[in-house]
């Protein structure tokens, strides 16, 4: 029988064991499981610890923020925030096809993660959230690749490092109840799963800083009133996409040439099948009403009714 209490006060002895007096680094990307494996190292060796995060300029709006609020501030963790906005931007530059931005993203967060953990010099165990789930998934090697699914904070073996991996008996749910008793708030423990390249894949073909910002702020608007409508905790996921293509509208009296936003939004247990969420036509409407009134360069909002599969969950 698992019980909390219990589990934390045996991880942070455990902790505490194996890294002595020696420093630990985490890559910190605002996920749950590497939140919650920064605040129990944290809990267990305090300033021995440093996280990294980087901010690659593809997470949602307020996403940045709120981990220097929760961790540097609240936490008064030792907080490493490298802006590496303009540098993911610039790689992605003309690169339109779905796999080759994932790895543009994957290699690209690893050489920052390289570079800017040797400026700290000698670090000696890496904190990784890695779970149960992961050991078990990573033994099943399936036949096709459908999408490279590249987890920020997936990082080459080669590090030199010691992992710490104080989840890696733990199931999701009990991740989060770590993560609650630990004191980490609800917008992170009961975060929706964000894939680790973000907004990239989410941006339809090309990636330019115009398009980030549509999907930033409509998706914000869409999490906003699914929330009001008290919904984001039996959907799965939602989220808004953006096609690459430009359709007619009006405008008052004006003819309008703009983008047009998807929503997509599912209910699923563990993402590998999902159905579209029935969400009532009042709440889209309102959202489809406050994406084109509030988002610039947008004149059109559709739903998208289909499940996974034949679809993805995600449009790329
Ligand atoms: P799909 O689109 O394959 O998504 O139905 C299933 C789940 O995986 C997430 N996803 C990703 N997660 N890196 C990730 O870490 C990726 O490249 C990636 N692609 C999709 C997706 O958000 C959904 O939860």
């Amino acid at each position: 029988n698992w019980s909390m209490e219990t589990f934390i006060e045996d991880s942070v002895r455990a902790i505490r064991e194996q890294v002595g007096d020696q420093k630990v680094l985490c890559a910190l990307s605002g996920g749950v499981d590497s939140s919650v494996v920064a605040a129990l190292i944290h809990k267990a060796v305090g300033d021995q610890l440093t996280c990294m995060f980087v901010d690659h300029g593809l997470l949602r709006k307020g996403e940045a923020e709120s981990v220097v609020e929760t961790f540097g501030e609240n936490f008064k963790m030792n907080l490493v925030k490298i802006d590496a906005r303009e540098r993911f931007l610039s790689k992605l530059a003309g690169v339109s096809d779905p796999e080759q931005k994932r790895k543009i993203i994957g290699i690209e967060f690893i050489r920052v993660f390289e570079e800017e953990s040797a400026k700290f010099g000698d670090h000696h165990f890496l904190g990784q959230g890695t779970l149960y789930t992961d050991i078990i998934e990573s033994g099943t090697a399936t036949a096709h690749t459908i999408k490279s699914h590249h987890n920020v904070g997936g990082l080459p073996e080669d590090m030199k490092m010691q992992l710490v991996e104080p989840l890696n008996t733990l199931f999701k749910d009990e991740v989060r109840k770590v993560g609650e008793e630990l004191g980490l708030p609800a917008e992170i423990v009961w975060r929706q799963p964000f894939p680790g390249p973000g907004l990239a894949i989410r941006v339809i073909g090309e990636v330019t800083e115009e398009k980030l910002e549509i999907v930033r702020e409509s998706d914000a608007i869409l999490r906003e009133e699914i929330k009001k409508a008290g919904l984001d905790r039996e959907i799965w996921q939602y989220f808004t996409a953006l096609p690459d293509f430009k359709s007619v509208g009006v405008m008052g009296d004006v003819r309008t040439y703009a983008y047009t936003v998807g929503i997509r939004a599912v209910t699923s247990i563990d993402g590998m099948t999902a159905d579209w969420a029935r969400i009532p036509y009042d709440v889209l409407e309102k959202i489809s009403t406050r994406i084109v009134n509030e988002v610039d360069g947008v004149n059109r909002v559709v739903y998208d009714i289909t499940s996974k599969p034949p679809s993805t969950i995600e449009w790329e």
